[in-house]
């Protein structure tokens, strides 16, 4: 059986996604969507140019939907990186406007193919551009997930090993809600040389508030010093992609819907060929559940007012003055 991905909007992002399949040989068929024609081919060509010196064979095809029918997975990458500029809030909802048409029309057209794989959405603002995939393509929700705070919870993961010196993969642990200003570091799940973080920080003197800061401004760190950023994130997406493809029912704190919150935000879920395939259930502390409910109400509220802007609807919002 052969693998095939798809990945949409080939800007820095997605054409790094794609280039990091092509080099890891992690998909036999890869077909790339762009509207910017000149550019999507160029990309296809350098990809080609690569292939005689690589170990491995990807047949790539340029901007055909239909070829996305039987796709095993689609990476959305569809972004206007350059809405950020000046943009003094860190804040990844100044691309909605753009991106929400986007991704009104990337999900029609996958639902015109008929798409029946994973969908895995990078385009931001991730959480909400998520709900609206599975809104816009009819997907059963645990086939449309975001990367979300996968890239956080490897930020904060970066910036603890920097830390004590060790390996980032020796640091496990989650950054959970949204991909943005209102996600948190839930220090109760963050573990490192065999203890809880909270015990070595205390005897290492570990300013656990600004590695939380540092892990969501991460991607502003980055943004300031190139006006993009594209390896933390196409990593993300990729390995995503991976435990999709290998059915690796691996645990990843990703984009996912919860009903117990009523949107979609990141929290560890168990993925494999048919996306979600069971969550995980976090003893969170009071302090953490209350951020947790703050991020998912502000993911929520976001969500129903693009949802009802776009289908000219007043937005059903049930108050909840508890998470106000
Ligand atoms: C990031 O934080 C693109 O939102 C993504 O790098």
């Amino acid at each position: 059986m052969t693998r095939k991905a798809g990945v949409i909007g080939m800007g820095h992002v997605g054409s790094t996604v794609a280039y990091y399949m092509v080099t890891s040989g992690l998909v036999d068929d890869l077909v790339l969507i762009d509207s910017n024609e000149l550019k999507v081919n160029a990309d296809a060509t350098d990809y080609q140019d690569a292939m005689a010196n690589l170990n491995y064979h990807t047949n790539v095809t340029v901007n055909d939907y239909s070829a996305l029918a039987d796709a095993d997975v689609v990476v959305s990458a569809v972004g206007k990186i350059d809405l950020q500029e000046d943009n003094e809030k860190h804040d990844r909802f100044v691309e909605l406007p753009f991106t929400k048409h986007a991704v009104y029309e990337v999900a029609a057209k996958l639902k015109e193919v008929g798409f029946n794989g994973v969908l895995i959405d990078i385009t931001n603002p991730c959480d909400v551009i998520t709900s609206l995939y599975h809104e816009f393509t009819g997907l059963p929700y645990n086939q449309v997930l975001g990367t979300g705070t996968l890239l956080d919870s490897s930020r904060m993961r970066r910036a603890v090993a920097a830390e004590l010196e060790v390996d980032p993969r020796s640091i496990s642990g989650y950054n959970l809600g949204e991909h943005g200003n209102s996600q948190f570091t839930a220090w109760s799940t963050v573990r490192v040389l065999g203890e809880p973080v909270a015990e070595v920080a205390a005897k290492r003197g570990l300013d656990l508030a600004k590695l939380d800061e540092d892990a969501r401004a991460g991607g502003y760190t980055v943004y300031h010093g190139k006006h993009y950023t594209n390896y933390g994130v196409a990593s993300a997406a990729v390995r995503l992609a991976a435990t999709v493809l290998s059915d690796a029912h691996t645990e990843l704190p990703v984009s996912n819907y919860h009903e117990e919150y009523g949107t979609y935000l990141s929290y560890p879920a168990i993925v494999g060929r048919q996306g979600v395939v069971e969550k995980a259930h976090l003893s969170l502390t009071a302090d953490e559940e209350t951020k947790l409910q703050q991020s998912a109400y502000y993911i929520k509220t976001r969500y129903e007012d693009t949802l009802a802007e776009l289908t000219n609807q007043q937005p059903n919002r049930i108050s909840n003055t508890s998470l106000s």
